[in-house]
This record gives C-alpha cells, sequence and structure tokens, in this order.
C-alpha cells in the first residue's frame, strides 16, 4: 500500500497572483507556518533544487530536505518531488491551479511511500499530512487574499470625493497610486510622457473605475508642459487635495562620463518638475491639502553610476523639509516617501532579485501597491499630523 492525499482550496485572487507567490519558494517560510528556511541551491531552466528547513520539533530536532519543482506556467500546473527522501521511500508532490468561480482553486496532492523503519506508516503519515495541509492552505489563502486586496489598492483607506493629481501615473509606482487613488473614490489627474499600451491601458483601467480621472500627456522636463499640466487640473479638477510628485528619470553613468546634458535631464525631471508642480498648483490647493513626494531611499545611502539620480532625490528631502515649514502655517503637509527597490515592469534579473531580497528584512522586493499604501495613508486624514517627514517604505533594508 502507498500513501495518497488529494486537497485542495479556493483563494479568491488573480490567477497570476496565486500562481506567483506560491511559486515563489524563497518566500515559502512567510507563506507556510512549518519552514523556517528555503534555500535554492540551483535553477536548470524553470527546474529549480531547493533546501526546505522545518522549525524545530518539540525535541529541538530540525529537520531539513532536498527538494525538485519544476512549474509550467502555460498548463498552470507544477511537478515536484524530494530528492532527499528522509523517511520516504519516495515522495512525489503535483500541484495544479484552476481558474473557478470565486477565484483559484490550487490543488495538491502527494503520492509517497514510508520506509518500513519510519516512525509513521502510510496511513498515519496520510492522516498527518491531510491535517497540515488543510492549515497550510488556510493560511497561504490568507496571505495571497491579503496581496490580491493590497494590489487591488486603496480599498482601506477612504479618499472619496478628493481630487489628486499624480505625475507620471502611466507605468510602474505612479500607475498603482494613480489606481489606488481612483479605487479610493478620488478623482485623478495623471500626465506621462510618452504614448503607447501604458497609456492605453490605463485609460481603459480608470474609465471601468467610478470618477472622471484624466490621463494626459505632458513632458515634465518642459516648464510650458508643466504650466499646460497644471492648466488641465484647474479646468478638469477646480482644487487639489493631494499633489504626488512620482515622475522620475533615472540612468546609469560613471561618474567621469556624467555629461552635463544628462545631470540636467535628470534633475529637471526628478526635482525641478516637483518645485514646479507644487508652485504652480499653489493656488489651486485646497484646505488641508497634502503634498507627496518621491524620492528614494538610495538618496541617503549612495550608488555608483547614479550621483545625478541621487543628488536629485537628496535635493527632494530639502525641498520636502522647508515647504512643509513655509506652507505648514497654510494647513498644507508635505512628506516624502523614500522607496526601497520596487517591482515595476521592467525586466530584473534573477541575481539582482535575489540580491535585494537578501538585503530586505523581509526579504521580498517591494510592489508598486506598497508604496501606493505610504502615500495613501499619509494623504488620508490618519495622516493628519504628519509633516516635513521621510517615510522609508523598503521591506526594511
Ligand atoms: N522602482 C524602484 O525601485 C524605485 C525605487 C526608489 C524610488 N523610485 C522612484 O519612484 C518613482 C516611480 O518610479 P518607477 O520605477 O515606477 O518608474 P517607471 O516605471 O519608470 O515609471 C515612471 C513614470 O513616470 C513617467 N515619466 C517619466 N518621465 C516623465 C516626464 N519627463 N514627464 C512626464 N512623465 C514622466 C513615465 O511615463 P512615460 O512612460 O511616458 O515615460 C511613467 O509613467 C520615481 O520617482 C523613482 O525615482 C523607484
Amino acid at each position: 500500500m502507498a500513501g495518497h492525499t488529494d486537497n485542495s482550496i479556493v483563494i479568491n485572487a488573480p490567477m497570476d497572483l496565486v500562481w506567483d507567490m506560491t511559486n515563489d519558494v524563497e518566500s515559502w517560510p512567510r507563506l507556510f507556518s512549518e519552514y523556517a528556511a528555503a534555500e535554492i541551491l540551483e535553477r536548470d531552466g524553470d527546474t529549480i533544487r531547493f533546501r526546505l528547513t522545518l522549525h524545530p520539533d518539540e525535541n529541538g530536532t530540525v529537520c531539513s530536505w532536498v527538494s525538485e519543482r519544476t512549474p509550467d506556467p502555460a498548463t498552470r500546473t507544477v511537478r515536484a518531488r524530494r530528492i532527499e527522501t528522509g523517511v520516504f521511500q519516495y515522495m512525489n508532490l503535483y500541484w495544479e491551479y484552476e481558474e473557478v468561480d470565486g477565484g483559484v482553486r490550487m490543488r495538491w496532492t502527494q503520492d509517497f511511500a514510508m520506509k518500513p523503519q519510519a516512525p509513521l506508516d502510510d496511513e498515519a503519515m496520510t492522516a498527518r499530512l491531510n491535517r497540515n495541509t488543510a492549515v497550510q492552505m488556510q493560511r497561504i489563502k490568507r496571505i495571497v487574499e491579503e496581496a490580491a486586496e493590497r494590489a487591488a489598492g486603496g480599498v482601506r483607506f477612504d479618499h472619496t470625493g478628493r481630487r489628486v493629481l499624480v505625475t507620471g501615473g502611466t507605468r510602474g509606482i505612479g500607475r498603482a497610486i494613480t489606481l489606488a487613488f481612483a479605487r479610493a473614490g478620488a478623482t485623478v489627474l495623471t500626465c506621462h510622457r510618452q504614448d503607447g499600451p501604458a497609456v492605453d491601458s490605463l485609460v481603459k483601467e480608470l474609465a471601468e473605475t467610478p470618477g472622471d480621472h484624466r490621463v494626459v500627456k505632458a513632458d515634465l522636463g518642459k516648464p510650458a508642459d508643466v504650466d499646460r499640466l497644471i492648466g488641465e487640473c484647474r479646468s478638469h479638477l477646480g482644487t487639489l487635495d493631494v499633489v504626488v510628485n512620482n515622475a522620475g528619470a533615472i540612468s546609469h553613468v560613471p561618474f567621469e562620463r556624467l555629461e552635463v546634458d544628462e545631470w540636467r535631464r535628470v534633475l529637471d525631471v526628478n526635482l525641478t518638475a516637483a518645485y514646479l508642480v507644487v508652485q504652480k498648483a499653489l493656488p489651486l490647493l485646497a484646505a488641508g491639502a497634502s503634498i507627496i513626494n518621491v524620492g528614494s531611499k538610495v538618496a541617503g545611502v549612495g550608488l555608483p553610476l547614479r550621483a545625478h539620480y541621487t543628488a536629485s532625490k537628496a535635493g527632494l528631502v530639502g525641498l520636502t523639509r522647508s515647504l512643509c515649514k513655509e506652507l505648514g502655517p497654510k494647513g498644507y503637509r508635505v512628506n516624502l516617501v523614500a522607496p526601497g527597490p520596487v517591482e515595476t515592469e521592467e525586466e530584473v534579473s534573477p541575481e539582482t532579485r535575489e540580491r535585494y531580497q537578501r538585503l530586505t528584512a523581509l526579504g521580498r522586493l517591494g510592489q508598486p501597491a506598497d508604496i501606493a499604501g505610504a502615500v495613501l495613508f499619509l494623504a488620508s486624514d490618519l495622516g493628519a499630523w504628519i509633516s516635513g517627514e521621510t517615510l522609508n517604505v523598503d521591506g526594511g533594508i
């Protein structure tokens, strides 16, 4: 006789999120309560070989083994097996994901046989695995559904009736901020520099979100375009409750080859545009308005090849501090959110991802929704006495 388990759970979240989160083996110590560590040993195409370590049992014994796992995104299935079988003669696992009413059904089957000398026989191990799987699946469901709620943006904050300008809202962090405000009840106006599918898809998503939102083409590196952008805010929104200076430019250039034009381009978009946007927006600011600049954690750390970028972001800290003093008496708050490494549409190599994961205390890169959450908090009434602050949102780097 051999052992067999078959368990499933429906997770109310998009397929991509369920797939990505549950196949990110490095994050399993967060996802599963039983694992103390998950270490990737080898990658070979789609197959990964990894070591899992359980938390010590009541006798202090630590159990650890190597497994191999091959996810197939095309069929949404995963085949896995233990390489170091321990008390098992063999252990083969099969995961299956299927879109159903109410979300994604994630199904795990395990086929195994115990060694004759193992403390549990097939039947007892089947019962133990079934008990533990139910606990782990419930935990995973909760964590993934919470992430889905965060990614959907802003449900925890109510910005109904607020009028919001977000610069650079078509991609990355700005897109998450824009959609989060819109979904939290605000009317949002955002801008971009270049045309493309990101603009079209944002326009579509905003059209499906209640509110009369607007996407405007304006190059913030050009003062005349900033004037035009604020003119659009005046005619479309009338007043502004929130201004988010998010648009940013970056490049990687050795300092000795950093040309003045490139220095100016980056400073213009990251720093000068923020000064111009706030200055031109002043007559539109409503009582209690909140200004949020998106800086960067590296401004206070430094980074080779990014002297112009870090200088511009450090400049934003000074701008934030001075404006908090100068605009505070009018009742306006000015803060800065400093993201750590955030995963956007930009490709990240597995090496870079692993390096950043190791750097962050929370063991993962940020998601745009993580930054949007901080921005929505600062702009909300819960942040009513916060001004001049730099809020690092970096997973604990
Ligand atoms: N991603 C990170 O890891 C990270 C970390 C720390 C700080 N940040 C900061 O967070 C902000 C957003 O970063 P991100 O990674 O989300 O950037 P991103 O993916 O490159 O998106 C930038 C957005 O800003 C717009 N934009 C850029 N230049 C513009 C200009 N001259 N005029 C108008 N719009 C312009 C872009 O529109 P187009 O497509 O039209 O160019 C796009 O919508 C930036 O200030 C960045 O410095 C990011």
